[in-house]
């Protein structure tokens, strides 16, 4: 994961000061590894279940991406409505909500489906995401102030990561949880709002 402290606007609502990765002007598929060795992986993650809606929401996240770097612009319009159709078609069909311009690590599986709106900044690699959670804004009006969650970050079922906060990588978010606040990598956070109520020993240590 990048060292950055997750996107913030210096305006709420204003689209010019937002950084190009919120904008979705690039391929931010993870580098170095190509997009058909990335699906495969993608769908190695979901136990090679190919009907496996988490690995669809995935996919269509990675081509999402990779249409990104298609030249010139109108090459890319078919592969840009192809995609557009695709997301919706996962948005109704599976119930889950992951926008290309989330930067998504590699082998983040999905586990289960419906009710999932996952529009952080970034969700690193290694990531468990269950059913009904929620990534997003904490007010309206404050558009693209979204949550960056660090790799191998284990989140349960029902919970909301909202505004302009840190999951650390190796962190455990409860289900249910609520969580307004940074946390610190190696923590388990519980309840609403939620607080760490254990630090975790890293495994090599
Ligand atoms: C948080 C979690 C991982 C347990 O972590 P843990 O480190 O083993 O924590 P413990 O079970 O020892 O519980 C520690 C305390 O937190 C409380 N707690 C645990 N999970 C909680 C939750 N989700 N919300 C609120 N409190 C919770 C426990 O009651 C316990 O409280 P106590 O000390 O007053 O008795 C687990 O409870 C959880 O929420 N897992 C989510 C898994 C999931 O979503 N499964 C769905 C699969 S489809």
């Amino acid at each position: 994961m990048s060292p950055l402290k997750a996107t913030s606007t210096k305006s709420p609502g204003s689209v010019r000061s937002l950084p190009s990765h919120v904008l979705g002007a690039t391929n931010q598929n993870p580098p170095n590894v190509g997009v058909l060795a990335l699906l495969r992986e993608d769908l190695r993650i979901h136990d090679s279940k190919l009907f496996e809606q988490g690995f669809w929401a995935v996919a269509v996240h990675r081509f999402g991406n990779w249409r990104m770097s298609v030249r010139p612009k109108l090459l890319r319009f078919p592969f840009s409505v192809a995609y557009k159709l695709l997301y919706k078609w996962v948005e109704w069909t599976c119930g889950i909500s992951l926008p290309y311009t989330v930067k998504l690590g590699r082998r983040v599986r999905i586990w289960h489906h419906g009710g999932m709106i996952l529009h952080a900044a970034e969700i690193g690699s290694d990531c468990h995401i269950r059913q009904n959670t929620t990534f997003g804004v904490a007010r309206t009006n404050h558009n693209f102030e979204l949550p960056i969650i660090e790799d191998r970050v284990d989140i349960g079922c029902g919970a909301a990561i909202l505004g302009n906060i840190r999951i650390g990588h190796d962190s455990v978010v409860g289900a249910n949880a609520v969580v307004l606040k940074d946390v610190p990598p190696y923590s388990v956070a519980v309840g609403v709002p939620a607080k760490v109520i254990k630090t975790l020993t890293p495994l090599n240590s």
